[in-house]
């Protein structure tokens, strides 16, 4: 990680001073301060982060018994485990002993969790199953010393976890996209393939970046082929239109186009941002691939390709690009001040196989390749929001309006927790 100077005279106080100066320049960027100050991380994990859904895994990943993956988050770690009633649960990665981690791996299958400092052993639902010893204390009780456990929710085969337990229930506001994500069978498919982008920056940098596709005519050469999302909308009317009308008809599915938008502040509930959206790939092209043709097998209730893609946000932190033989989850977690963990999931139909019905290269070329720009750019962009001198300016009204949704909700959050 590179070393910024962060800032070091900082305290409640000036952090609320920042806030209000930051609401009286709505339509322009956050100052360098938001992302330079450890005050504000701090904050931003404990209202904001933990506080909200996070997507965490696949059902597929932990299709069988005792099968776990951990999630990092911040400097934490949480653990989903499938237990032997085929049950999913998710707890807190930490030792109720004296702290340690009880699990190392990124993912495996175990019947237990054996806490490597003194040994004590956890069942795969995250109680106590032994204390070695401990008997001798008096009325010590391996009731009371279960993992922590973190709420988890599954919509279309996708587990989100939010640390907070009295966060507002995730599952009826995205059941509003059940029509359009429904659709792609994400239930049954698999993940064909993950990658993490540990990029050296702000968390909101990488999130802000995913927001706005003004970068992308000029940042994403192969993707700004083929996606019309790059245009403002009225030049790309007629476009989209066609799709539209011819949507339903090839794709078989009623109501695919449908749009629903409830982000940020207009969110049910604090952070359940839910979107649905229809995008039209330029003539052509039919799917996410180098050169637009067909990559996998159709997913879901799809019957034929309809040059169109979904576009979706799930949370606050998560989103996905869907196209009829392939989706892409995007997340973005942050993992200190200037370092966040980017992770790209693909997912193909449950029963295509790789070498077969897709060439795993081919498949994720174009989001790999516009992960990396990026990468590129959102670092450039770090350095400059740590620069001494760094003026942000304005957004673009319709461009970065989600980013300006985003902020206004970001920094709405962050007041309420610091008054
Ligand atoms: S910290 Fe886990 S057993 Fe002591
Ligand atoms: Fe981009």
């Amino acid at each position: 990680m590179k070393t910024i100077s962060t800032i070091v005279d900082d305290s409640r106080q000036r952090l609320l001073a920042q806030i209000t100066a930051q609401e009286g320049r709505r339509g322009v960027g956050l100052d360098g301060y938001f992302y330079r100050s450890h005050l504000v991380y701090q904050q931003e994990l404990s209202s904001l982060v933990f506080k909200s859904w996070l997507y965490a895994a696949h059902c597929s990943e932990i299709a069988k018994s005792g099968d776990f993956v951990q999630f990092e988050v911040g400097e934490d770690a949480i653990l989903i485990t499938r237990s032997a009633d085929g049950s999913i649960r998710a707890f807190m990665n930490v030792c109720r002993h004296r702290g340690a981690r009880v699990c190392d791996a990124a993912m495996g299958n175990t019947k237990t969790f054996v806490c490597p400092y003194h040994g004590w052993v956890y069942n795969l639902d995250g109680s106590l199953r032994a204390a070695r010893e401990m008997e001798v204390r008096d009325g010590f009780d391996t009731v009371e010393y279960s993992l922590r456990p973190v709420r988890l929710q599954v919509f279309e085969g996708l587990i989100f976890v939010n640390c907070d337990p009295d966060a507002d229930d995730f599952a009826a506001p995205l059941s509003n996209i059940k029509i359009q994500l429904g659709a792609y069978g994400l239930s049954d498919a698999r993940v064909a393939h993950k990658h993490t982008y540990r990029i050296d920056a702000n968390w909101k940098l990488c999130l802000e970046n995913y927001q706005e596709c003004y970068h992308c005519t000029n940042a994403h050469r192969a993707y700004a082929k083929m996606h019309s999302m790059r245009e403002p909308d009225e030049r790309v009317a007629d476009l989209k239109k066609a799709v539209f009308e011819r949507a339903e008809e090839r794709t078989g599915i009623k109501g695919i186009t449908n749009y629903y938008r409830r982000v940020y502040g207009n969110a049910e509930g604090f952070g359940n941002c839910v979107y649905a959206s229809r995008y039209a790939l330029y003539d052509g092209y039919v799917t996410g691939s180098e050169d637009g043709l067909p990559l996998a097998p159709l997913m879901g209730q799809f019957k034929d390709y309809d040059g169109g893609y979904g576009d979706f946000q799930l949370g606050p932190m998560a989103a996905m690009l869907n196209y009829p033989d392939h989706c892409v989850l995007y997340r973005f977690i942050p993992r200190g001040l200037t370092a966040t963990d980017m992770e790209l999931v693909w997912f193909v139909k449950g029963d295509a196989v790789e070498g077969i019905d897709y060439d795993l290269e081919k498949l994720t070329s174009l989001w790999h390749k516009t992960s990396m720009e990026d990468e590129y750019i959102i670092t450039r962009n770090s350095e400059g929001v740590n620069s001494q001198f760094f003026e942000p300016g304005p957004y673009h009204p319709e461009f970065e309006e989600t980013v300006m949704c985003f902020i206004d909700w970001y920094l709405n959050t962050l007041k309420q927790a610091t008054l």
